[in-house]
């Protein structure tokens, strides 16, 4: 596919950004002009067209994406340069342009203008146009926060949501106040994973089995553990819903203990687990058998003897609200608002069970309640 421009949704720009950069490991990535726009140089083509298929915060590419400032261009300007792309990069078979915008509007410049504009150029050039199955799509999209223009030759679904309304975890067969959303639960099996081929995913605390369900639609060989029988069933029964009813083969949940995952994994997943989504109980005793900070501990350590030497995790805290709420990453030493614990606590015990903590997020829940998604890999034995 050579040179991308990645373009990411808006509801976390900093983690959708996270999720192709693991995604992508062998390509260099690049913001460019708005944080969702993200430009992409080398890396194999095999694992940008997964990352289309898999990723929660990617919406499309866009070829050789061609990005400008409306400040500092004019309509007229722009046009001209849009017409060297198209020369640049001819296309055979029909083709339509579809517009949206990020943001508010841009001041002075018409979207429907620009489109129809675009699609006088194509037609010019001898292109057919067809507006209802078109072979190639031209996105064209603006940034109001950047007054900006990126415009390309679509690759991906560009504004399609991520999820539909049947896989809200409120319409499950199993629900819990705990269960997370579709749209974060995939985002962290990607990030802790990475690509599809580095090996199997395993939740340790499965709940109604949320990570399970996004790992193994991705076709990722996921295993989730819990010890409590009912929410092994009623995460059996989710898995099972999730896949039209029948419970995949590549996928399993059973009971087990969360500080002794050697004992419920294959013989061959031991040192071959790609990666790790945790989601443990908050406060001391919830659900556990154990208070939490020594659970999360002993999990930890459990899953850095079965990792790939690549691996890693993503660990999913409830936190106050930061005073100025962001989507960007957080350096590691913020001083976090854990609401059980001490974040430098929690650093430390990471980095003794073998982990280096690599970024933080922060999602907003509601105006009292946040969540710190940490992403940790393997940290280099001696
Ligand atoms: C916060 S919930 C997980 C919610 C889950 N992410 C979801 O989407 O439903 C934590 C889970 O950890 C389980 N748990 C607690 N101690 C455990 C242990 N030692 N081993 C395995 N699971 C444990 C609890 O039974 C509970 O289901």
């Amino acid at each position: 596919m050579g040179d991308m421009l990645a373009c990411l949704r808006g509801w976390h720009p900093g983690l959708a950004l996270a999720e192709l950069a693991a995604l992508l490991p062998d390509a260099a990535l690049h913001e460019e002009t708005s944080e969702r726009w993200i430009r992409v140089t080398g890396g194999e083509e095999k694992r940008q067209h997964e990352a289309l298929t898999v990723a929660s915060g990617l919406q499309c590419f866009l070829v050789d994406g061609y990005v400008a400032s409306t400040k500092e261009n004019t309509t007229e300007g722009w046009l001209t340069e849009m017409q060297a792309y198209l020369h640049d990069h001819p296309v055979s078979g029909s083709v339509a342009v579809r517009a949206w915008k990020q943001g508010s509007k841009l001041p002075g410049w018409s979207l429907s203008s620009l489109s129809g504009r675009l699609g006088g150029l194509l037609h010019d050039m001898g292109c057919a146009i067809d507006l209802e199955s078109p072979d190639h799509v031209l996105a064209l999209i603006s940034d109001g926060p950047t007054k900006s223009l990126a415009c390309g030759w679509m690759v991906g679904d560009g504004q399609a949501a991520f999820s539909n309304g049947e896989r809200r975890a409120g319409e499950r067969p199993f629900f819990k106040p705990v269960s997370l959303d579709p749209m974060l639960a995939r985002l962290a099996v990607n990030l802790a994973a990475g690509p599809l081929d580095r090996g199997p995913v395993v939740d340790p605390m499965t709940g109604t089995g949320g990570f399970l369900i996004e790992a193994s639609l991705s076709g990722r060989n996921s295993v989730g553990i819990d010890i409590h029988s009912e929410m092994v069933q009623g995460a059996q029964a989710n898995l099972a819903w999730a896949h039209d009813g029948e419970a995949p083969t590549h996928a399993r949940v059973g009971r087990g203990d969360a500080t002794r995952l050697a004992d419920s994994l294959p013989g061959n997943w031991h040192g071959a687990v790609a990666g790790f989504v945790l989601d443990p109980p908050y406060g001391r005793n919830s659900h556990g058998s154990m208070a939490a900070d020594h659970l999360l501990e002993s999990c930890l350590q459990s899953a850095r003897g079965i990792a790939h030497p690549d691996g890693g995790f993503v660990l999913i805290l409830p936190i106050h609200p930061l005073k100025e709420h962001t989507t960007s990453s957080l350096p590691l030493d913020h001083s976090f608002a854990l609401l059980n614990g001490e974040w430098s606590a929690v650093c430390s015990m990471i980095e003794r069970c073998g982990w280096t903590p690599q970024s933080a997020h922060v999602e907003r829940v509601h105006r009292s309640l946040s969540r710190l998604i940490l992403h940790a890999r393997c940290a280099p034995q001696d």
